[in-house]
């Protein structure tokens, strides 16, 4: 249980001398900051060579920074093996599907499979866990960094063993895993659990169910290397948590399952800002976070403090915006704010990343917005374990995001995050909150239950989205949607099979469109509205329509409509609307489920609310260049200048206000 709001960043003392130390540790406390991520590629350091461990350097720092108020979240260093490790076990080292080995001198070269990896990094942890395991400064484990970024997916030797091994706990026997994957095709059935592969390189198209399974392996493995950790640190150390930080909505691990191994979410987050769409960008993935934890606070665990090193060009986060976007992060239910990195680097592939402390030092910019931003933020305890509580929710499946962009489908350009952000951006601009839930989970509590591009789904997903709404519930679905089950074979019927009767319609042909297509819904309120990408030839049986096409062989067939369904109401959208129309259907969805925005604001004025049963607090976020007025429910109480608000609240150009409503 935190006390205070978290601030602090990523600590790489092992890059400075002791006398730094000390400087770090009192600039810190200047800068309000309370905690900090140590270790997180420190294992040379830590163990210089094979089972010398020293930590005498890291208990210095650890002690100094205790002594200055400052608490850690205690890395396991093990996403950079050291140099000597792969000298004695090369076999450590990842192979991408073209067979080619990816070698040392930058991080993350280790293939999850490799037992010599495995070892090592266990007799590390334990012995790290051992030695601080009764330290009064460690708040948080810190599980290795990032996993599976950069990489995806090792296909070396003790990889495939690996997956055939997997796949065998998976299908039981050849014969089901054959059926899985419908080997029948291309002459792909497999006699022998030794001839199956990775999926390296081929001629033409891979098997996909292969491919999913692939992917699923691929996680998990990630998701075991977390395991063996957390495994030796709950041993050891019972009573602090463990995390191990994500990036936002990243395709090769599914969150949802290695979420619910840590005891809190962590999220690294680096919107590029000089895009006018970033706060939509990043408000989706603070949102992604508060659902992978079960709507528990999660922690904003690194955002650049202005640019970062690794886009062509890294612009600046002007003045104000870094305090904006941490805001942002409260507003979406983090207990903190940290950072990459605390002191800029002056040697290695990061030393033009920017930092809390920059190279030039405190007479700076940054170095003032990080200070201030520290003092203000000491104002706001009173917030922490508080949660949003949204009333929608939009379902999102990593299974279903490997399918759905596997290869060879009607169209290769359904793609699930820009249609799940289309849908995003709608109910951001109407301060409508937003879960996201995985499909097989209790819906009940949503008004509104969003599904985009659904198209691989279980049987009990298709059995819980069927019971949301017919017990009530209004269900907004959109095309190529319900198409095949969990080893991606097409439910073949009237489709979508498993929603035909929910939806009351079913799908005679799907249309997708050349590149330069486009077409118009004529919609039920006299609007035209354009369209593109995909057209779903619909057939009703029951169902009302909502708008029908203007053009092509399919004019004046239906592309939107709603069906009442039990106690509920069913949407179903059969095309690619452009911003216009969408904005129009989920108006007609959000009023038809009764969802309203958590306040009517103008324009670029987000707002938020966190409650904890007793209070409520409004998060009013200015993003406009322009002062607004926003008028309130109630007079309330401003955290952030202890003033009293009366109900029409003036707020100035990307600036923020905490209110205690009274
Ligand atoms: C993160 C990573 C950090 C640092 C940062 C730079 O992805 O966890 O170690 O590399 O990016 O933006």
């Amino acid at each position: 249980m935190v006390t205070h709001v978290i601030y602090g960043g990523d600590y790489n003392p092992e890059q400075w001398t002791p006398e730094v130390w000390e400087e770090d540790a009192r600039l810190m406390q200047e800068a309000g900051v309370n905690r900090v991520s140590l270790g997180i590629f420190a294992w040379v350091k830590m163990e210089p060579a094979p089972g010398q461990y020293d930590f005498t350097w890291l208990d210095q720092v650890i002690d100094l920074l205790h002594a200055h108020g400052v608490q850690v979240n205690l890395a396991t260093p093990t996403a950079s093996p050291p140099p000597w490790l792969i000298r004695l076990h090369p076999e450590i080292l990842p192979v991408t599907a073209d067979g080619v080995t990816l070698w040392h001198g930058s991080r993350r070269h280790y293939c999850p499979h490799s037992r010599a990896y495995r070892e090592y990094a266990s007799r590390l942890v334990t012995a790290l866990a051992e030695h601080y395991q009764n330290h009064p400064a460690i708040s948080l484990w810190h599980i290795d960094n990032e996993y599976s970024c950069h990489e995806n997916g090792c296909f070396c030797d003790a990889s495939v063993e690996a997956f055939r091994q997997w796949l065998q706990k998976r299908h039981g026997t050849l014969e089901n895993l054959n059926k899985a994957w419908g080997t029948a095709f291309w002459s792909q059935t497999y006699t022998d659990w030794q001839e199956i592969q990775a999926p390296k390189r081929t001629p033409a198209f891979i098997n996909p169910s292969q491919k999913l399974d692939w992917e699923r392996f691929c996680s998990d493995s990630w998701i075991d290397c977390f395991e063996d950790q957390k495994v030796i640190l709950r041993r050891t150390t019972p009573n602090i948590p463990i995390t191990t930080n994500f990036m936002n909505f990243h395709r090769s691990l599914d969150y949802w399952k290695l979420a619910a191994a840590e005891n809190i979410v962590s999220l690294d987050c680096y919107p590029d800002t000089s895009l006018p769409d970033w706060r939509v960008e990043s408000g989706m993935g603070w949102d992604m976070m508060r659902s992978l934890g079960g709507g528990r606070p999660w922690l904003l665990m690194e955002q650049a403090p202005t640019h970062v090193n690794w886009r062509q060009r890294n612009t600046t986060k002007r003045p104000g915006i870094m305090r904006l976007g941490s805001y942002q992060a409260l507003a979406h239910g983090s207990d903190g704010i940290m950072f990459f990195q605390w002191r800029a680097s002056v040697a290695g592939a990061e030393k033009f990343h920017s930092a809390m402390l920059p190279h030039v030092g405190t007479d700076s910019r940054v170095w003032r917005e990080i200070t201030s931003l520290g003092g203000e933020l000491q104002k706001l305890d009173e917030v922490l374990s508080s949660r949003v509580q949204a009333e929608t929710a939009i379902l999102f499946d990593w299974e279903n995001w490997w399918a759905l962009e596997g290869q060879a489908k009607v169209s290769n350009d359904i793609r699930l995050l820009p249609q799940v952000k289309a849908i995003y951006t709608e109910l951001f601009q109407r301060n409508i909150s937003v879960d996201f839930a995985h499909p097989e989970s209790d819906l009940s509590r949503y008004r509104l239950v969003i599904a985009p591009h659904v198209y691989l789904v279980s049987e009990r997903s298709a059995k819980n989205i069927d019971q949301y709404v017919a017990q009530g519930g209004t269900l907004l679905m959109t095309f190529f949607s319900g198409i095949v089950d969990d080893n991606d074979h097409v439910r073949a019927g009237h489709m979508p099979v498993p929603f035909s009767n929910l939806l009351g319609l079913w799908i005679e042909e799907f249309v997708a469109y050349a590149e330069a297509q486009t077409n118009v819904v004529e919609a039920a309120n006299g609007q035209g509205y354009p369209c593109e990408l995909w057209s779903d030839i619909i057939r009703l049986t029951g169902a009302e329509v909502l708008g029908h096409y203007r053009e092509d062989y399919f004019a004046g067939s239906p592309a939107i409509t709603r069906h009442r369904y039990g106690k509920g109401t069913s949407y179903y959208l059969g095309t690619e609307l452009a911003r216009d129309g969408l904005a129009w259907l989920l108006d007609q969805a959000c009023a038809e489920a009764g969802v309203r925005p958590v306040l009517e604001a103008p324009p670029g004025v987000e707002v938020t609310s966190r409650s904890n049963g007793t209070h409520t607090w409004l998060f009013v976020l200015n993003h406009s260049d322009v002062e607004a007025w926003v008028k309130l429910p109630a007079p309330a109480t401003d955290l952030i200048s202890g003033s009293r608000v009366e109900s029409l609240m003036q707020l100035g150009a990307r600036q923020v206000a905490i209110l205690r409503l009274s």
